[in-house]
């Protein structure tokens, strides 16, 4: 009875609202929704970063012309080496604030296109090159409370161009900055005196093609060992970055498509359980071949295969994956019970200006733990078509901000297959559905911004309406909020908290007892949400800084 009236009560709903809408609400119910944020934030979200203030700083590129948000305070920018305009009053950067969904411009003085970055230890973001005047130029960028911050620049803070490089934060609080177009070479932010400006990385070159430069946004990520696992056109090496040694090849990846830009597949490093394993997943791409015929104007189908490989095994080998469709240019993201989000990019050609076809709208969870045949599971599709230059993030309440698309050297919003966009949407997993907010755990302490050491035992207090379903486990999660872009997410680590013992407090309340990692080599000092997660449930995050 109850059942049939909500059924009638929907379909009339269904005939009322008219066709735009009728999919999303569709889609609420099946498996995960979608909702337009904002439709215009005067820029397009090529990068962007989560700050431990829930403000994501976003940029595109000083060099698309005017953009559609002017400079804070009347002002404008005068620089004659500028490609594109040389006095410009508009914004190429701007600071959203998850809260109150708004955004204000910021003010990058050089070109910050295809650049990299990383949150330091304290919360701050430090982005490293670009292009033009700007790919020798460190900016940093210190979150604030109020409408007080903006970007600092650093003109030679580097000591090579870096466009295309990829950075990543170190156990030591520092961070490396990874090749780069025609940079076969690694630099470390901020240098030691006892260091040379830059070091040569052979791998680099090894696995460049000059015609195409497919190691570009190489796939860095810091093993449980201390070592870099790089990954680059189709294979990968475990590299001494203090030594400068080669420590491992790894094996080239099953049918040798490249997957690094411009082929743009996409990677993560899965959740880390335990200190002696770790385990990379590398996901679609554009095959060998597809960006020269791209640029002939034949759009060749993207690769459907992941590669799954345990990193610290003696002799690991890739496990091939098959995918429900094919993707370039995708997104992976965590979301915060571990499971992986591919979001965004098209099905046929490749990265590149104009380079990609027929948009790929349906976001698919790969859950790692699942057997292998029921790993991955479609969601449903957004209205927009999210391309080159695409970007996807979690926030701290488990939705993924989604934005960006521009495969034109400028802002195009007609005459083009797929306009440029300005928009900033939200995909919610279906954990998100009203329905289960009495499963729904919510941390009662320690409360956000708190700070925990290493090793250290940690007790969350929370409480789940319902109570904890018989039998079911409480897991706690923690994630680094990563530097997005060009379908690579650097510093992405979702960690499981050991211990998990959990006490009943009476009133749907509990405590959980679990260890913090036991080094910066597992987690690397900085602010991490996390989260409490109950039948894949996750409760709204909390911004813990581990030092
Ligand atoms: C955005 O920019 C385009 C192209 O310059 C322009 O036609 C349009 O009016 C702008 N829109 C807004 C809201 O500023
Ligand atoms: C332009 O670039 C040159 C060479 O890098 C530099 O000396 C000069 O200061 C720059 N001019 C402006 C206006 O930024
Ligand atoms: C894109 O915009 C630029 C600048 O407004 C214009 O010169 C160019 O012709 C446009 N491209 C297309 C494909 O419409
Ligand atoms: C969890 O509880 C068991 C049984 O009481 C105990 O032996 C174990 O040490 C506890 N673990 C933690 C991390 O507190």
């Amino acid at each position: 009875m109850k059942i049939s009236t909500l059924i009638v009560s929907q379909l009339l709903l269904f005939l009322l609202i008219p066709p735009p809408f009728h999919r999303s609400i569709i889609a609420h119910a099946a498996a995960g929704g979608w909702n337009l944020l904002l439709s215009n934030i005067g820029i397009s979200a090529m990068h962007m970063q989560l700050l431990h203030n829930d403000r994501v700083v976003i940029f595109d590129r000083t060099d698309f012309g005017s953009s559609n948000i002017s400079l804070p305070d009347g002002r404008c920018r005068d620089d004659a080496n500028e490609t594109a305009l040389q006095h410009d009053c508009t914004a190429h950067s701007v600071e959203y604030d998850v809260a109150a969904n708004s955004v204000r411009p910021l003010m990058v003085l050089t070109d910050v296109w295809c650049s990299s970055g990383s949150v330091m230890a304290d919360g701050t973001l430090t982005q490293t090159g670009g292009y033009n005047d700007g790919d020798h130029v460190v900016r940093v960028y210190k979150p604030c409370g109020g409408a007080s911050c903006d970007w600092k620049e650093t003109p030679n803070g580097l000591a090579q161009r870096r466009w295309y490089a990829t950075n990543h934060i170190l156990p030591d609080g520092r961070e490396i900055i990874i090749g780069g177009r025609r940079q076969f070479n690694y630099e470390f932010y901020p240098k030691k005196q006892s260091e040379k400006s830059y070091y040569s990385l052979p791998f680099l070159v090894q696995t460049n093609d000059p015609r195409i430069e497919n190691n570009l946004y190489p796939f860095v990520f810091l093993n449980v060992d201390g070592n870099l696992f790089i990954f680059a056109n189709n294979r990968a090496i475990l590299f001494d970055y203090v030594k400068g040694v080669v420590v491992k090849s790894y094996p080239a990846i099953p049918g040798g498509d490249p997957r690094s830009y411009p082929s743009s597949g996409s990677a993560i490093l899965l959740p880390l359980k335990t200190s002696s394993t770790a385990e990379v997943l590398v996901c679609g791409g554009a095959p060998k071949g597809a960006y020269i015929s791209a640029n002939n104007g034949n759009f060749i189908g993207a690769l459907n295969t992941c590669g799954r490989i345990r990193i610290t095994d003696p002799n690991p080998q890739w496990v091939t994956e098959t995918m429900p469709m094919g993707r370039v240019m995708g997104d992976m993201v965590f979301l915060p019970n571990g499971n992986v989000l591919i979001i965004n990019g098209a099905a046929s050609g490749t990265a590149g200006w104009e380079l990609g076809r027929n948009p790929v709208r349906t976001p698919v969870i790969y859950k790692p733990d699942s057997p292998v045949g029921s790993r991955f599971e479609v969601q449903n599709p957004s209205n927009t078509p999210r391309m080159y230059h695409s970007t996807a993030i979690l926030l701290r309440d488990g939705r993924i901000l989604v934005g960006g698309s521009n495969p034109h050297t400028y802002y195009n919003f007609t005459g083009v297959l797929f306009p440029t966009d300005l928009s900033l949407e939200t995909f919610s997993p279906s954990y998100l559905d009203s329905n289960l907010a009495n499963l729904r755990p919510k941390i009662i302490a320690p409360i956000s911004q708190s700070k925990v050491g290493y090793a250290q035992q940690l007790d969350i207090q929370f409480s789940i309406p319902q109570g904890i379903a018989t039998g079911a486990p409480i897991m706690v999660t923690m994630v680094a909020p990563p530097f997005t872009t060009h379908s690579f997410s650097m510093n992405q680590r979702l960690l499981v908290l050991s211990g998990g013992n959990v006490t009943a407090q009476g009133n749907s309340m509990f405590r959980v007892r679990v260890v913090t990692p036991a080094s910066g080599i597992l987690a690397p000092a900085g602010y991490y949400i996390f989260f409490v997660v109950h039948r894949d449930i996750p409760s709204e995050g909390i911004w813990i800084q581990i030092k």
